[in-house]
């Protein structure tokens, strides 16, 4: 298992039954606030609060990384006012609550593109990344402008870079390919988990979802229900490190 910090996980619970890298396609915002008569904005407030609860239970179960998908390539095609609303939005949260992740000793990190994110976003993106840089508890892993094939095409561009210029390795393997990704020191995802009723992974980690466990469920981002996937069997658990 790769980057379990072993001070997370609570003494009573079996580390082999617990995932070490979870990740969540926060699906279904703007169906809630619409099922309620509410503009969608209000349904990504909602998903800001159930995503703090998440990061409260990935703390309590002793998980080393929660990665969620904020925004992905494709996500610009949506109306101009809800990027413009998003972006804001991501902003706002990073002031709102980086302290409060500093505090829980919750490291961010940001991966996707960060060329076409808006220069007043960005600044704020960095200010997290260095208030967090040295916290090790978990790491929550934001994915903004993020698309898993152009993660996969740059890093193949990066390590071919580094090839033509002298300093590569001498074999194109999967490991050198892992290492040129957004974050090298990801673990392979072991849950990937989906809201409100999608059974589609949208290009969302495709390198590090090889040997994850797959779960949908109906249930939206902003309710704050707790849901549980189906009880595992005594004796399985999580492998790590693909199985
Ligand atoms: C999906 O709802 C959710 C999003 C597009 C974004 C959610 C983003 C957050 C909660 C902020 C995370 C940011 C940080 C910095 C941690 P949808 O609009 O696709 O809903 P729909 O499918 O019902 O239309």
């Amino acid at each position: 298992m790769p980057s379990r910090n072993p001070r997370a996980l609570p003494p009573d619970l079996d580390p082999k039954a617990v995932p070490d890298h979870v990740a969540i396609v926060m699906d279904g915002n703007g169906r809630w606030a619409g099922a309620k008569g509410l503009p969608r904005n209000k349904g990504h407030e909602a998903g800001e609060a159930a995503l703090f609860d998440t990061v409260e239970g990935g703390l309590d179960a002793g998980l080393s990384w929660l990665t969620v998908y904020a925004f992905s390539t494709e996500n610009w095609r949506r109306p101009a006012a809800e990027v413009r609303f998003l972006m804001n939005f991501n902003e706002s949260l990073l002031v709102r609550r980086s302290h409060e992740l500093h505090e829980r000793e919750v490291r961010i990190r940001f991966i996707g593109r960060r060329d076409r994110i808006p220069g007043h976003v960005r600044r704020r993106i960095e200010e997290a990344e260095a208030l967090t840089a040295g916290d090790t508890r978990m790491t929550l892993a934001v994915a903004l402008d993020y698309g898993g094939r152009d993660e996969l095409a740059r890093a193949v561009q990066s390590l071919a870079a580094q090839i033509r210029e002298g300093r590569g390795p001498r074999r194109i393997d999967e490991r050198a390919i892992a290492r040129h990704l957004y974050a090298a020191d990801m673990p392979d995802v072991d849950l990937l988990i989906r809201t409100s009723n999608e059974f589609r992974i949208s290009n969302f980690l495709l390198w590090q979802i090889a040997y994850a466990e797959l779960h949908f469920t109906p249930v939206p981002e902003p309710t704050r229900e707790p849901t549980r996937a189906a009880p595992r069997p005594a004796g399985t658990g999580f492998p790590g490190g693909g199985a």
